[in-house]
């Protein structure tokens, strides 16, 4: 890989310097409090900012949150993920009102060396996500001026053609982070050569949002394992009824046709968890995958289904997992989530979690994330990956 690292431009020497620093500081928020509910994607940037700011670098952190609409929304600002910031390094962050105005100009004026600050949200800007080249261009501008030289370390954003991950790396002398260079060298592996058996677990609500790695996939694994909101659509393309579960009509063709095509490697489930409405506290039962009530929506894979998936599972020497198995955010629909997850723990296969989603399900379910070979802190971007696409940030390090 020619992509220059970290530890290229600390050689090179910091101190003094201010270093941009793109970050994938997207943490999931409570709808009522507005607390954060998983540091997980601040504590993985960590080990990039302390090695900065021991350089003596003026270390300038940006990042988006949410999909703001190119406007300030105060729902989405980073605010409080400075905060968090700042109690993880173990030293106040600057907080920045804005991204490239007054506030941020002054605030990365003020900070000395070693000091961090913390732009707002980088997509309260239009530039940020425009599809204008122009409109993109003008922003990357104004925040290159902002740095001496520019860190991507938000590996969860690679896969976003926007200001932040794609033009401003032209703009100032770029490496990667310590987590980007770790999620690719990871990554790599499995689209490498994965040792066998390779067994994929994919879950998550939406077929069409997977479609396109279950395709890169196939070809490539021993077993494809399918759970989640997704594995309905797969259940009626084999000729099953699914209540009133999540479907999607127009896709069940196609996965009739991977079904065809899988040679056998997709695993469905053959029982779920059946309930009379979307809430936690919703009459449930297990039923058969083929016996599914006409008024019940599936919540979560059953335990035969668990098991199933166990044992193939415990045969695998490389795992990748993307997508909860059920609606795990709710206790009496965990049970899948947590049982693949448990399964996985449990064998000595080098195992990846992909996904924001999965990455969360481990946390909040209290499992040990060092049982893990690896939690990626991407899901689009980490499927991407494996799908062999171009990510505009990655393609834009190498140059
Ligand atoms: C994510 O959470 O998937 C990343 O932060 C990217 O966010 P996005 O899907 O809104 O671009
Ligand atoms: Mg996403």
């Amino acid at each position: 890989m020619t992509i220059r690292n970290l530890d290229d431009l600390l050689a090179e020497g910091v101190s003094g310097r201010r270093v941009l620093v793109r970050a994938d500081l997207n943490v999931p928020l409570d709808k009522q409090t507005g607390d954060i509910t998983d540091d997980g994607r601040i504590r993985a940037v960590l080990p990039t900012l302390s090695a900065l700011v021991q350089a003596g670098a003026k270390v300038v952190v940006c990042s988006h949150l949410g999909r703001p609409k190119g406007a300030p929304d105060p729902q989405f600002s980073l605010r409080p993920v400075a905060g968090r910031l700042g109690e993880l390094l173990g030293a106040p962050v600057r907080f920045a009102e804005d991204t490239v105005g007054d506030s941020a100009r002054s605030t990365v004026a003020d900070l000395a060396d070693g000091q961090v600050a913390l732009l707002e949200n980088l997509r309260f800007n239009k530039g940020e996500t425009s599809k204008d080249e122009a409109e993109r261009g003008a922003f990357a501008d104004q925040l290159a001026a902002l740095g001496d030289a520019y860190v991507d370390d938000a590996f969860g954003a690679v896969h976003r053609k926007h200001a932040s991950v794609h033009d401003v790396p032209a703009r100032l002398p770029h490496v990667a982070g310590r987590l980007v260079l770790r999620e690719v060298e990871v990554l790599s592996k499995l689209t490498g050569a994965p040792e066998r058996p390779y067994v994929v677990v994919l879950g998550g609500s939406k077929v069409s949002d997977k479609l396109a790695v279950i395709e890169a996939l196939l070809p490539t694994v021993d077993r494809l394992l399918i759970g989640g909101g997704m594995c309905f659509t797969f259940l009626k393309a084999q000729g099953h009824e699914v209540g009133t579960s999540l479907l999607e009509e127009e896709m069940v063709e196609t996965c009739r046709n991977l079904l065809e095509r899988s040679a056998g490697k997709i695993m469905l489930p053959v029982d779920v968890v059946a309930a009379d409405a979307f809430a936690p506290d919703a009459a449930h039962d297990t039923v058969p995958a083929d016996g599914i009530p006409s008024h019940r929506l599936g919540l979560d894979i059953g335990p035969e289904t668990v098991a199933g998936f166990a044992a193939a599972l415990s045969q695998a020497k490389t795992i990748f997992w993307n997508g909860p198995m059920g609606v795990f955010e709710m206790a009496a629909f965990a049970n899948g989530t947590r049982g693949v997850a448990e399964a996985i723990t449990k064998t000595d296969a080098f195992s990846v979690v992909g996904g924001g989603d999965s990455a969360a399900a481990v946390r909040a379910l209290g499992l040990d994330e060092s049982s893990f070979g690896h939690i990626s802190t991407g899901g689009g971007a980490s499927l991407e990956y494996l799908e062999g696409k171009t990510l505009p940030g990655i393609a834009a390090l190498e140059n």
